[in-house]
């Protein structure tokens, strides 16, 4: 009698839960960010300043960046170009000609928010725009995200990022000029550099039987 009255008293709340919205499945962005970094266990800081052109395309499970970092820490200048292909599982990380290829181990983010996100309310900006706010937990890695996101078409405004430690890592971005297609296609296509990696993927493998 006791849990029928407790479970008749929550039941309406399921139909109260606010649910985010979808980012579009494909956009490219130019991103601001400011990144800082704390190792718990070596006890150093650092600081970072990057811009990236980002390119994301839940169809084809791809993702790509080309980013211009200056770690103002270690005075370094870092020009690099990172693809993330999910589909095969690799990440590609491009630097002054170098190809690196790692392992990806998560499945591509869905563009939707999270179910078990929590609203951190609305707001607006200038010239109309209505943006609302969403707190989004890490319950795998700890640490969380907040994104805000305009309420008309659900398009990316600006994230912050905490990771879980013991390396802490604070990041926060701002999306411009945000358009819902890929601007620049020819960001996805893995340069010949990565396929002459001494770890090649079976495709790749293949690739370059053929080409011989
Ligand atoms: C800055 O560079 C150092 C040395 O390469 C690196 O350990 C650190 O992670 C970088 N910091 C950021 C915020 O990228
Ligand atoms: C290319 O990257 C790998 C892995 O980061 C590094 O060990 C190697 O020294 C780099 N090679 C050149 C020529 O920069
Ligand atoms: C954003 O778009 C405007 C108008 O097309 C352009 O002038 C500007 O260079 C773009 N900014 C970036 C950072 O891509
Ligand atoms: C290639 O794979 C081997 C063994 O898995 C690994 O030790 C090596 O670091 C990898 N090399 C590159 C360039 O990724």
């Amino acid at each position: 009698m006791y849990s029928f009255v407790i479970v008749c008293a929550l039941l309406p709340c399921l139909f109260c839960v606010a649910r985010g919205c979808c980012l579009p499945t494909q956009y490219s962005a130019n991103l601001v960010e400011t990144t800082g970094e704390y190792n718990r266990d070596l006890d150093v800081a650092s600081l970072a300043y990057s811009t990236r052109d980002y390119f994301y395309d839940y169809t084809g499970k791809q993702i790509a960046y080309r980013e211009k970092k200056d770690n103002a820490t270690a005075h370094t200048k870092i020009d690099s170009w990172v693809i993330f292909k999910y589909s095969t599982g690799k990440k590609y990380t491009i630097i002054s000609n170098n190809c690196t290829t790692d392992d990806l181990t998560d499945d591509m983010e869905s563009p939707c928010i999270p179910d078990d996100a929590t609203p951190f309310g609305d707001h607006s900006y200038p010239a109309g725009i209505k943006a609302s706010i969403w707190y989004i937990p890490d319950h795998v890695q700890g640490g969380n995200k907040r994104l805000s996101v305009t309420k008309d078409g659900c398009m990316p405004l600006s994230l912050s990022i905490i990771t879980g430690g013991s390396d802490y890592i604070l990041r926060s971005s701002l999306y411009q000029n945000v358009t819902t297609k890929i601007t620049d296609p020819s960001v996805f296509t893995v340069p010949d550099i990565c396929k002459h990696d001494s770890n090649l993927s079976d495709t790749l493998y293949y690739d370059r039987l053929e080409e011989n």
